[in-house]
């Protein structure tokens, strides 16, 4: 029984995971490609106007490519892409495909100077940017959705709650007193027993109770 859970939650933490890279390489590529100028200046804010440029197009579905690990991640990230630009037209995934190969025979390096003028071809991801981007605005998300949906986050937590306890028990029986102040018995280790618990620590426990009852 805790196998099948346990095999279970690895296969959804795997789609979760192939679904959440290709959003944040999909989103990351999108927002370094903004670097360069790809004549929607005043239009930033509106993708549409980017999805009409077939060297934008090209650009953004090569990055996707040079990032991501697997076939279906970029697969993935090209359907992400492709809902992206849907205001405009609607891309199959083999229309997005075709978009890459053809655009993977123009590639070049960005150049500065893409920064002022238009970008009459497609071009290689900047990995710096994209990196920056990957990084800190879409990695944290990533281990977000990890830990919720295979809950490691509250097994590491019990995990440290177990060590802690084991610890202050052995020092208890070696040196014949409690050094646990009473505060913390209080808010994390016996909260129903005492009657003035806080409210927030009981909505705590029944969070985790109800996430560890899945496994
Ligand atoms: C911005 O883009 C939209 C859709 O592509 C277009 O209708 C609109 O005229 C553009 N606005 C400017 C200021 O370029
Ligand atoms: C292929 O890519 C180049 C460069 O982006 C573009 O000029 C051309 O129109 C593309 N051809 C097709 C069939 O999409
Ligand atoms: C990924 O896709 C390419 C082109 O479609 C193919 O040649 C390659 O064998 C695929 N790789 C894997 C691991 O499926
Ligand atoms: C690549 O991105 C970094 C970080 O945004 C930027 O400093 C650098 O100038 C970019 N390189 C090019 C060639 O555009």
């Amino acid at each position: 029984m805790i196998r099948t859970r346990v095999l279970f939650c690895l296969l959804i933490s795997f789609v979760a995971t192939v679904q959440s890279s290709a959003i944040i390489v999909s989103s990351s590529c999108i927002s370094q490609a903004s670097l360069y100028q790809y004549g929607c200046i005043n239009n930033k804010t509106s993708i549409g106007c980017y999805c009409k440029n077939i060297n934008w197009l090209g650009s953004v579905t090569a990055c996707a490519y040079e990032n991501s690990k697997s076939n279906k991640t970029f697969d993935s990230a090209l359907k992400k892409i492709a809902a992206q630009c849907s205001s405009h037209r609607s891309y199959t995934l083999d229309d997005m495909k075709k978009i890459y190969l053809n655009a993977s025979m123009y590639l070049r390096a960005p150049a500065k100077t893409d920064m002022k003028v238009l970008v009459n071809q497609p071009l290689t991801a900047n990995e710096t940017a994209f990196h920056y981007y990957y990084q800190n605005n879409y990695g944290n998300h990533l281990a977000l959705i990890r830990s919720q949906w295979c809950a490691w986050g509250l097994v590491f937590f019990w995990a440290v709650v177990l060590t802690i306890a084991t610890i202050l028990n052995v020092m208890k029986k070696v040196f014949g007193k409690s050094i646990m102040p009473n505060s913390v018995k209080k808010s994390l280790i016996y909260p129903s027993v005492y009657k003035d618990y806080h409210e927030r620590t009981f909505y705590l426990w029944k969070y985790l109770l109800q996430s560890l009852s899945f496994w």
